[in-house]
């Protein structure tokens, strides 16, 4: 049986070493849920340069705008301000969805854009913000670009005018086995983006941020829950250990 969970467990680390990114030390993303403006900031992104695209079919335009604060003073949803975010779509009720035909996409970028509804739960918001920071000039792929966590990638660098083009600084390191391999040691600006690095490192923030709360739009409400159920269970406790001592005092 320990044979079987060892076996089991090694069989798993290769796994478990891709969802860290290839070996790829992730940037932390240090996103804040609760922050509705930079939530804002990072669904104008989604919208200006995503959703052209990729979809995000399973949410919809009113219950996002709720969502991440876009509501006026009494509470109710701020549709002038939503509608700023409805570049495809005409009524506040409809899903993130595009015009693009899965089939053009697939023929013209070898794999088409997936559905980024709940990419930061399979890919995880480090990886997703390492992924916005990590485009390269690569001149031997069809966009011009590479990416260091997701090697050979289809899609360009759309947000290429913020951040600019910067090539690799790379390095060759022989590894414990004898194998050689080229590993990037950092990256060196080319031609400038209209954002500072801090200011890109912001927007790559904002944009992971708004991805995450989409993934699962509940998980705030969730842990606010969370809280009180266990308060609930405290004050029910007490109450539950008065009535067993009441009901238990004559047995003995
Ligand atoms: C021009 C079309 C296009 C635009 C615009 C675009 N993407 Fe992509 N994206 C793609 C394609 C194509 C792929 C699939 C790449 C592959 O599988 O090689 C992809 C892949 C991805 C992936 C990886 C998905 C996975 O398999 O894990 C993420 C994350 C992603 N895009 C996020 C974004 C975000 C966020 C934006 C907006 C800033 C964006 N994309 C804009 C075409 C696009």
């Amino acid at each position: 049986m320990k044979k079987l969970i060892v076996a089991f467990v090694f069989a798993a680390l290769p796994a478990l070493g891709m969802a860290a990114g290839g070996g790829v030390q992730l940037q932390k993303a240090n996103i804040d849920l609760a922050d509705n403006a930079s939530l804002q900031r990072g669904a104008r992104i989604f919208v200006n340069y995503c959703l052209s695209c990729h979809s995000a079919a399973y949410q919809r335009y009113n219950r996002v705008g709720m969502d991440i604060g876009l509501t006026t003073d009494d509470g109710e949803l701020d549709v002038d301000q939503l509608k700023q975010l409805m570049l495809a779509a005409d009524k506040v009720g409809e899903t993130m969805t595009i015009a693009m035909p899965q089939g053009d996409a697939k023929k013209w970028f070898g794999n088409p854009p997936p559905d980024l509804t709940v990419i930061a739960r399979a890919r995880g918001v480090d990886w997703l913000y390492t992924y916005f920071k990590t485009f390269y000039i690569d001149e031997s792929r069809p966009f011009g670009v590479n990416n260091q966590v997701f090697a050979d990638v289809g899609m360009p660098h759309v947000l290429w005018e913020l951040e600019g083009m910067k090539k690799a600084v790379k390095k060759t390191e022989t590894d414990a086995d004898g194998n050689e391999k080229t590993v990037i040691t950092g990256y060196e600006m080319v031609t400038p983006g209209s954002m500072s690095e801090q200011e890109y490192d912001q927007a790559a923030r904002d944009l992971t941020n708004f991805l995450a709360y989409s993934g699962e739009p509940i998980q705030l409400k969730r842990k606010e829950i969370g809280v009180y159920v266990l308060i609930f269970l405290f004050f029910f406790f007490i109450v539950a250990y008065l009535l067993k001592k009441e009901y238990w005092k004559d047995v003995h």
